[in-house]
């Protein structure tokens, strides 16, 4: 690495670590009364019209919004609440039901995330511009076609999702394969791009063909709000 690419490279790393710190503030040092009570986790809105991506139709974004995503969602609350009622100390508590909860915590709270990632970063033209995270991506991958490739790859794989992630373990971009929405999750590091290869993402618009839902996924990338997350 020449020391320009090294001065960069450490420039984006350090800002990808005030990212994850400043994540990490938000449960740490957010003032009090930012803390919100369980159970009371909101439906974030698209920020682009339902008929807004290229080759995901309308009828598919509605429903993965509205149902899928809103209902983990509202699973979420719905243990979050239980876990109280049901814990330690409460005349309810049964250690074996209250593990199944904690397991269910884990798949709602992580389906929920992922896909806010997820519908965040689309509704944009899909062309990568100069931002860190695409120069990461080059940076880690070679390329940016490879780092497609591999995110295709895994896509193609998963029962669940590609995630590239910026991983503060060693400061680089991974791409990460997820099955259901917490198997494979790696701790701290920081979703950037979550691609949801579950079929109710794809199969009522392009059947068992996965790979053209892939090539539009990557069409309609919002590579600003792209960045922005890694930023913040
Ligand atoms: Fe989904």
């Amino acid at each position: 690495m020449n020391p320009l690419d090294r001065r960069k490279f450490v420039s984006a790393v350090g800002a990808g670590a005030v990212g994850v710190f400043a994540t990490g503030n938000m449960v740490v040092g957010q003032s009090r009364a930012e803390a919100q009570e369980p159970g009371a986790h909101k439906v974030q809105a698209l920020k682009y019209p339902y008929d807004a991506l290229q080759g995901i139709s309308k009828q598919v974004v509605t429903w993965h919004h509205d149902k899928h995503y809103a209902g983990y969602v509202k699973k979420r609350n719905a243990i979050e609440q239980q876990l109280i009622d049901n814990g330690p100390g409460t005349d309810n508590f049964d250690a074996r039901i209250y593990a199944g909860l904690k397991r269910s915590e884990s798949f709602s709270a992580s389906g929920m995330i992922l896909h806010e990632v997820y519908f965040d970063n689309l509704g944009g033209d899909g062309k990568p511009g100069d931002g860190t995270v695409e120069w990461l991506i080059k940076r880690c991958f070679g390329s940016m076609d490879k780092w497609m490739t591999d995110m295709k790859t895994i896509g193609g794989q998963a029962t669940g999702w590609a995630l590239c992630c910026w991983d503060p373990s060693d400061g680089r971009m991974h791409n990460y394969l997820v099955d259901q929405h917490e198997i494979g999750a790696v701790w701290a590091a920081k979703p950037i791009i979550a691609l949801d290869v579950f079929e109710h993402a794809y199969y009522h618009d392009q059947g068992p063909n996965r790979g053209k839902y892939l090539d539009a996924f990557f069409d309609n990338l919002h590579w600003g709000r792209i960045n922005e997350r890694y930023a913040g």
